[in-house]
């Protein structure tokens, strides 16, 4: 609903890199706004501006508009103007006040309509802040009033974006229905409210139920944005939950009380041994000068580090995404504190919105970092389809201890050995047992572990074995490594079609004599031919495959719709076909089973094969966006006439 003005550039699971279009000017996600209050500016909006880089700020109209003088110059000059600020301008609407200091005297129509007036750029509705200790009742009854608000907000905007609220205290129930009912409305963001108690409290656990509820019912088209959350210790987890913005008042709270903030906690000025820092702002300093500056300056001074800091993190934030390691970086950033931990193991709760999402390989290799990678959507992932798309050949196993990876490297030889009795051999891993033919897919063979291991690892190891061994109902062996010759490669061509498209894609694929053109020079499989047709390419750098459009004319004839398909409306069809990259926007459909990074025939309307490349985005996100890339094509198919 609405024309989306959002778009993915980049996705890691749920984190993403996106460029919010806004009237003024793009805006980079994810974003960090520095909080201006427009009395008292510790830094400058112009120096947020042009020395440190913030393109977008978040000032109080409700403060604005009660301020004699403020008021007028706001409504005469512009708020742009009267900040004296070039980039995004989003402004609060009075409900943090309300949450402060009780009741504000200003109604929901009049704060819309000023912030409107004084060319605010991304305005919020007057919602009202359900705090934590609020009963079910209570917050569900404040709820209808915030959705009410946002209806009425929506229907007055004109051209200024709109930020819709997500309000359910800590009932996960409400914020998902309140978050449903929002993608409804025809607003431009999505803040997270009433989680500053959450925050200030270190009740990170109810912090992470509260956002991913909320991300269960919001339109991925739209920016999610946590209100309050400016902390650097919190920015990576909040980020890979999925939000796009955030805001800190802290910068300049923290500062005005001698506190410099880092990636791993705070620090009270009068408690440092040292000024552990080189910014540009302690650069100058040593401790001894920044504990002796008179008190103004010295505050200033520690805003500018804490804004640094912040600036650090958000450019390592977006690095991380990119290159595939957000959950890494989050899960070293939550040791800063057990709180931010709890927060951490709470996200793999919940692991069917994570699994959506969670893309089929990654560029890079997976790092351990400790126990919470063990739950991490990749691995959870491996579990499940090892048990429920694998096909044992044999129904005697020996387990044997990891030695290297990919494993077949190191012992080739006890594979095929042991295969050629009529035994399969299972590495013990803490992803849990891995068959000779699956050692070469994401993240088995692309992943580090410390080589010594721990209890959690080697707990791991052996549940999932338990439950491996349960689910294919495999007998240990007797039988021993000794001579024989087996070729895993050609149980390996089907086995990783099994895990990568399915038991019934596989069959499909795999319907007539099969010719293998292997690697001469690393053994690894690169071609599968059919009956003479290459259907299929494997990638050595995750060891999942590339679909061929001959693969593809296979799968069409036999796998229903929408299995495994990207439908396209008819006027894009032509360009497909050609080879070009699939829009959102031109997007009518998509197989909920597709996952990021997988293999998607690209159809008409008519379920036509037009294309085969790989997708981007989840359905729900195809569908929803209608800026950027949602196949990446690699193949057209002409037209047949
Ligand atoms: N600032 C911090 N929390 C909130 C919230 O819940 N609503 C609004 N409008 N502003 C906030
Ligand atoms: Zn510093």
């Amino acid at each position: 609903m609405g024309s989306s003005m959002f778009e993915i550039v980049k996705r890691d699971g749920l984190a993403r890199i996106g460029v919010l279009h806004t009237p003024r000017a793009r805006l980079d996600t994810p974003a960090l706004l520095p909080v201006v209050n427009p009395k008292l500016a510790t830094v400058s909006p112009s120096q947020l501006y042009h020395h440190f880089g913030f393109k977008a700020l978040i000032t109080n109209s409700y403060i604005i508009r009660n301020s004699t003088g403020l008021n007028e110059r706001a409504l005469d000059e512009g708020l742009h103007r009267l900040l004296d600020y070039p980039g995004v301008i989003m402004t609060d609407s009075g409900t943090f006040q309300s949450h402060m200091y009780g009741e504000v005297e200003v109604s929901n129509e009049e704060i819309i309509g000023f912030q409107r007036a004084a060319g605010s750029d991304i305005g919020t509705v007057l919602d009202i802040f359900a705090e934590p200790y609020w009963t079910e009742e209570q917050t569900a009854a404040s709820i209808e009033t915030t959705l009410g608000r946002t209806e009425e907000a929506a229907g007055m905007k004109e051209g200024m974006m709109l930020a819709g609220v997500v309000q359910g205290s800590v009932y996960p129930r409400l914020r998902e229905s309140c978050a449903r009912a929002m993608a409804s409305m025809d607003v431009d963001v999505h803040p997270i409210g009433g989680v500053v108690p959450l925050m200030e409290q270190y009740r990170y656990r109810e912090l992470v139920d509260v956002v991913l509820s909320s991300k269960k019912g919001l339109l991925p088209a739209r920016p999610v944005h946590l209100f309050g959350a400016g902390h650097p210790m919190l920015i990576s987890l909040a980020a890979l939950m999925g939000c796009d913005m955030f805001d800190s008042a802290s910068y300049a709270k923290f500062a005005r009380d001698d506190r410099l903030m880092f990636v791993d906690g705070t620090a009270r000025l009068q408690d440092m041994h040292g000024l552990e820092c080189d910014c540009p702002a302690c650069g100058d300093h040593d401790l001894e000068s920044l504990r002796g500056l008179p008190k103004k300056e010295r505050e200033v001074t520690i805003a500018r580090h804490n804004l640094y800091e912040l600036k650090k993190e958000m450019a390592r934030v977006r690095r991380a995404i990119s290159e595939g390691s957000i959950w890494e970086l989050a899960e070293i950033r939550c040791r800063a504190h057990p709180a931010l931990l709890d927060g951490l193991r709470r996200v793999a709760d919940h692991a069917e919105l994570l699994e959506r999402h969670e893309p089929l390989s990654r560029d890079g290799a997976m790092f351990y970092t400790g126990p919470e990678t063990l739950r991490r959507p990749a691995l959870h992932r491996y579990r499940q389809r090892s048990q429920s798309r694998y096909l044992p050949p044999f129904q005697e196993y020996v387990a044997l201890d990891e030695k290297g990876k990919p494993h077949g490297r190191y012992q080739g030889d006890e594979f095929r050995s042991l295969l050629s009795q009529g035994a399969l051999p299972l590495v013990r891993t803490a992803f849990g047992p891995v068959p000779p033919e699956l050692d070469e897919i994401y993240p088995l063979a692309q992943s580090l572990f410390p080589t010594i291991s721990d209890a959690d690892a080697d707990a791991a190891a052996e549940e999932g074995a338990a439950a491996f061994l349960a689910a294919h109902g495999l007998k240990p062996s007797v039988k021993s490594p000794s001579e024989g010759d087996y070729d895993v490669n050609a149980l390996r061509a089907v086995a990783v079609a099994r895990y990568q498209f399915g038991e019934e894609a596989a069959s499909l694929l795999f319907d007539g004599a099969l010719e293998l053109v292997v690697s001469r020079k690393t053994g690894k499989i690169r071609n599968v031919l059919v009956s003479g047709e290459h259907v299929l390419s494997m990638r050595a750098s995750d060891g999942f495959y590339t679909l061929r459009p001959e693969g593809a004319a296979k799968l069409m004839e036999g796998l229903r719709a929408p299995v495994m398909r990207v439908t396209v409306m008819d006027d894009a069809v032509p360009f497909n076909r050609e080879g070009r990259n699939v829009f959102c926007a031109f997007v009518t459909d998509c197989d909920p089973g597709l996952r990021p990074m997988d293999e998607a025939m690209v159809v008409s309307s008519a379920d036509e094969l037009v294309a085969v490349g790989r997708a981007l985005l989840t359905r729900e996100e195809m569908l929803a966006f209608n800026k950027g890339v949602a196949v990446k094509t690699r193949d057209g198919v002409p037209s047949k006439e």
